[in-house]
């Protein structure tokens, strides 16, 4: 197959997955669909690291505070009580402030997989951000029950267990900031 069909996505375990005891099942989970590991170690993050991680642009605070807003207009709940503010890209600074701190209460398992559409069949292995609209045999559908309103309530991030990469330019550029070069195998 041609290299430029080769896709790799970053895949990190969250700190709730090592607690847990999830590293194996998810690694699994990887390696059944056929996925190749080309880098893999235990991190534990300083918070410039994520903050790099989620220290998107001002879009990426407008599509995540968006996304909030949708699930609490779904459910007929106001997020100005909860959250203080109804402006998306607010939203999207504080939901970044929690990520960093979850990202950050433990050691995180930093991979790299590589295959064809990596990056779509990673995502689709994970499963949706909220635990649950993620469908049973997808990793958050099976092991993550955790809520956006117990977890805005409590001023936290979503215990989702994992992050994939959502793009291949965002894999890209995540691909530099988790692993140096010598740390990427070819086999
Ligand atoms: S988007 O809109 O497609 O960019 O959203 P997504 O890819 O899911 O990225 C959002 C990241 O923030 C984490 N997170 C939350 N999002 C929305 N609402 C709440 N309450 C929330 N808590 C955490 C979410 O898990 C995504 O991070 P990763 O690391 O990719 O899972």
């Amino acid at each position: 197959m041609a290299d430029n069909l080769i896709e790799e996505t970053v895949v990190l375990i969250k700190p709730d997955g090592i607690k847990r005891g999830l590293v194996g099942e998810i690694i699994s989970r990887f390696e059944k669909v056929g996925l190749k590991l080309i880098a893999c170690k235990l991190v534990v993050v300083p918070e410039e690291l994520a903050i790099k991680h989620y220290g998107y642009d001002q879009a990426w605070f407008e599509n995540v505070g968006r996304k909030v807003l949708k699930f609490y207009q779904e459910h007929g709940k106001d997020p100005g009580e909860e959250l203080g503010t109804k402006e998306p890209k607010e939203i999207g600074k504080l939901v970044q402030q929690w990520n960093v701190n979850y990202l950050t209460e433990g050691p995180v398992l930093a991979m790299i997989w590589q295959g064809p559409h990596a990056v779509a069949i990673g995502r689709k292995i994970v499963g949706p951000t909220y635990p649950q609209s993620a469908p049973p045999g997808t990793i958050r559908g099976d092991f993550a029950v955790d809520s956006p309103f117990t977890s805005n309530s409590e001023k936290r991030s979503v215990r989702n267990l994992i992050h994939a990469s959502g793009t291949v330019e965002e894999a890209k550029l995540e691909r530099q900031l988790w692993f140096k070069e010598d740390e990427i195998y070819s086999w």
